[in-house]
């Protein structure tokens, strides 16, 4: 039997309550538009306050040969020509708007003595234009989100988790979902809805996500309303998470301590990025520095715990405790380690989804109309390998346009029809889970998930694997037929984890297969079977469960721009 049913009417949804769905709620509000938030974690804990090292604009205030036009040459050029420019140009030359808009709310940036934003350098960023605020950037981004959204009274439920998009016509008008405390369910009619429930990097064993973070929920919300998903092999590994204690295994450690002088060096201490990247060395791309960690760790110059150093132990204390308070901080809580005389045993960690929902560049309007994605649900940016800082730049710009696409078609609608059917589905579907007695665990399943797409879909991959991991995912999915499912006095988080374990099976299954088709070495996707590029994979990859996956053409780069790239080199690309 169902739980008692809330019904709520808004004229835009926003599902997440990180910084994306923030800036769009607030965007939303100044405009006079009614909004509601939900999401499934308290607000002031949302994904984005994890965010560590900083956001991106070129803002040029310590470099003046900055701009936006390189800004967005570096983007693309590091996306490996997978980003789209479009979506690109939009951000990079709205940024310094996000910068002032977040400076109106009262963000505390870190400022040079004369009041100047500082701005530090990250990986294969030309010039230093990553604002910061310690290491604590995406902490103090969603205090000033959220203390901008009190002012607004913009109401935001933190308990209530979506697990269906109501759609009638192909258009949505809705959402429904239950109160993660007392199981209450929810019934959300709107005009529009804006998905920004991030990504899917938590269906790997070793991420820099929290248990129920980042499982892939925007995907299916996205593709059962009828939408798609771009480029979902296209998975970030940040080089440095942590080893251990296991259950915060891939806790990040922020490029921020590469860009503040950290180095790498290996068990017999080789500073080894002189062998990947002889000239950008710790300052490289993401993808080179993890491939090269991996490498080192995989032909046995690892540490015994299988992982490889990071040090900052030679910086003055003084700049540790300025710039990376919360590396050591983490370090000393997780592991009793001071860094600012040991170094940090790190090892690869999935870290962000550069693909996800299939979204026009101008609104991030999906497939399905008065949807949209923003942020890590999103795609367009950031191709197959993306610049540290650029994800939270993003959040900031396209919340801002999102919110006022929203508002627009919101106000714009004539009539809007609903669907009993649609509705009674969500319904059911809880019921189902509610009434499941069988005997598999879903946190198990969940595990089995996480370690299958660890075993066959990491940092390097190959047609036999991601073909076992296919396989294996078939058999997960039929055990997902006998799940027993128990809220207990404490809550319905095991209803949660439920609909968590078919997301993270709806995204692997997207990922092995996108995977799979790219038979090529591209940025992050590296298929030890295909060590080149190909460039007739120049193309992006949209998958639905019906559709399979089609190749998308990516629109040319404007010529001001390609003058502003170099040669995308894959030296130093070692693939075994
Ligand atoms: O390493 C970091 O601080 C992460 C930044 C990012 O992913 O943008």
């Amino acid at each position: 039997m169902n739980n008692p049913e809330r019904r709520l009417s808004t004229s835009v949804l926003v599902i997440g309550a990180g910084g994306s769905g923030l800036r769009a709620a607030i965007e939303l509000a100044e405009s006079g538009t009614d909004v509601l938030v939900v999401g499934k974690r308290a607000k002031s804990d949302a994904h984005t306050s994890l965010a560590a090292g900083g956001i991106n604009a070129a803002l040029s205030t310590m470099d003046p040969e900055d701009s936006w036009q390189q800004h967005a040459a570096d983007t693309l050029k590091e996306s490996y020509l997978l980003a789209n420019p479009h979506t690109v140009q939009i951000v990079t030359e709205g940024a310094r708007r996000g910068i002032e808009d977040l400076e109106r709310y009262g963000m505390p940036f870190e400022r040079e003595g004369d009041g100047r934003i500082s701005q530090r350098f990250f990986g294969a960023h030309k010039f230093r234009r990553t604002a910061f605020a310690g290491d604590y950037t995406g902490l103090e981004i969603q205090r000033t989100l959220i203390s901008r959204a009190t002012q607004l009274e913009i109401p935001i439920l933190d308990t209530v988790y979506v697990t269906r998009l109501l759609v009638h016509d192909n258009a949505v008008f809705g959402a429904y979902g239950f109160d993660l405390h007392n199981g209450t369910q929810y019934l959300i009619h709107a005009d529009a809805v804006i998905l920004a429930a991030g990504g899917h990097n938590r269906i790997w064993r070793r991420t820099s996500s929290r248990r129920d973070e980042n499982t892939g929920d925007s995907f299916r919300l996205a593709v059962e309303a009828g939408g798609r998903l771009r480029d979902p092999e296209l998975v970030q590994f940040h080089p440095s998470g942590i080893i251990e204690p296991e259950n915060a295994a891939g806790t990040l450690i922020s490029e921020a301590a590469r860009g503040e002088g950290g180095i790498l060096r290996n068990a017999l201490g080789e500073r080894f990025m002189a062998r990947y990247d002889p000239e950008r060395m710790e300052l490289s791309t993401r993808d080179r520095v993890a491939l090269a960690c991996y490498t080192e760790i995989k032909e046995g110059r690892g540490t015994p715990n299988g992982g490889v150093w990071l040090d900052v132990s030679h910086l003055p204390r003084e700049t540790i405790m300025a710039r990376l308070p919360r590396v050591y901080q983490t370090m000393l809580e997780l592991q009793m380690l001071d860094i600012t005389r040991d170094p940090i045993e790190i090892a690869p960690t999935a870290h962000y989804s550069m693909g996800g929902v299939w979204v026009r560049p101008d609104d991030h309007g999906t497939d399905v109309d008065g949807l949209y994605a923003i942020g890590e649900a999103s795609s367009g940016l950031h191709g197959a390998n993306r610049l540290g800082g650029n994800s939270l730049i993003e959040l900031l710009v396209f919340g801002r346009i999102v919110g006022q696409a929203a508002a627009a078609y919101s106000s714009e609608l004539t009539a809007h029809l609903r669907s009993a059917s649609s509705i009674t589905q969500a319904r059911t579907e809880i019921a189902a889970l509610l009434a499941a007695d069988g005997p598999e665990n879903v946190r198990a399943l969940q595990r089995a998930i996480r370690d299958t797409m660890t075993a066959h879909a990491g940092v390097v991959r190959d047609e036999e694997g991601l073909r076992a991991g296919i396989a294996e995912l078939d058999l997960i999915e039929a055990r997902m037929e006998n799940i027993g499912v128990h809220p207990d006095i404490a809550g319905y988080q095991d209803l949660a984890h439920a609909f968590d374990l078919k997301s993270a099976a709806l995204a692997a299954r997207a990922t092995l297969e996108a995977a799979l088709e790219r038979r090529e070495t591209r940025g992050a996707h590296n298929r030890s079977d295909f060590p080149d590029i190909d460039p007739a994979l120049q193309v992006n990859l949209v998958w639905s469960p019906q559709g399979g996956i089609a190749h998308e053409e990516i629109p040319p780069i404007p010529a001001d721009i390609v003058a502003l790239m170099e040669e995308v080199s894959v030296d130093g690309k070692l693939v075994e």
